[in-house]
């Protein structure tokens, strides 16, 4: 496989943990439990900064260079960029929602569910799209020129978004979501598994 599509396709492995965690989250609060609002706080972060700065950019390229090898799938493949617009407008709602909720805001506790699983399944929409449609159409009509060379031009891109500044922190965000949603699950300090502690939520 491309090192590119590889890429792609690792990111939405992140990614769809990412929601996972969020959506057991969300499951606590909607069987009548206490979410850990450290964990959704964090999954926002995760969701402002990740995808627009590092993985839309690379989807970008890849649907640009699809366009100039096969209209057709291109086509079928839609307006990715308004799709990612789309993406970040239900974030924000959701993210208006969480802050209403911690500021103890009047907002309905169906409203909050809503606005949450809006967001949860319109980015799985999106991921189970471009897995199905656009990867496999992608993979099928670039050449071997086309990877090496979108794969050259990735890194230059990236770095004149973030001046060389790499996706580390986003990485150790991820870890520390699934560390902290593991850790939930067992509340028991004798059942938790060895190695994760807790970082204070700021
Ligand atoms: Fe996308
Ligand atoms: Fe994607």
């Amino acid at each position: 496989m491309p090192q590119l599509l590889d890429e792609l396709r690792q990111e939405h492995k992140s990614i769809a943990k990412v929601l996972g965690c969020l959506d057991r989250q969300m499951r606590i609060f909607e069987t009548g439990g206490h979410p850990d609002f450290g964990i959704i706080a964090a999954v926002l972060d995760y969701f402002e900064g990740f995808p627009d700065q590092y993985h839309h950019p690379k989807e970008d390229l890849l649907l640009a260079r699809l366009s100039e090898r096969d209209q057709t799938s291109a086509h079928v493949v839609g307006d990715l960029a308004q799709a990612h617009v789309e993406l970040g407008d239900n974030l924000r709602t959701f993210a208006t929602a969480v802050r209403a909720v911690l500021l103890d805001a009047e907002l309905p506790r169906d409203t909050f569910v809503g606005r949450a699983r809006d967001f949860i399944d319109s980015q799985r929409r999106h991921l189970a799209m471009e897995e199905a449609s656009f990867f496999p159409a992608a993979e099928r009509a670039l050449t071997a020129d086309d990877w090496s060379e979108l794969g050259a031009s990735v890194p230059r891109i990236l770095d004149s978004l973030h001046g060389g500044e790499d996706e580390s922190k986003y990485e150790s965000l991820r870890r520390n979501i699934l560390a902290w949603d593991a850790e939930d699950r067992w509340p028991e300090e004798s059942d938790k598994p060895p190695g994760l502690s807790r970082a204070p939520s700021s």
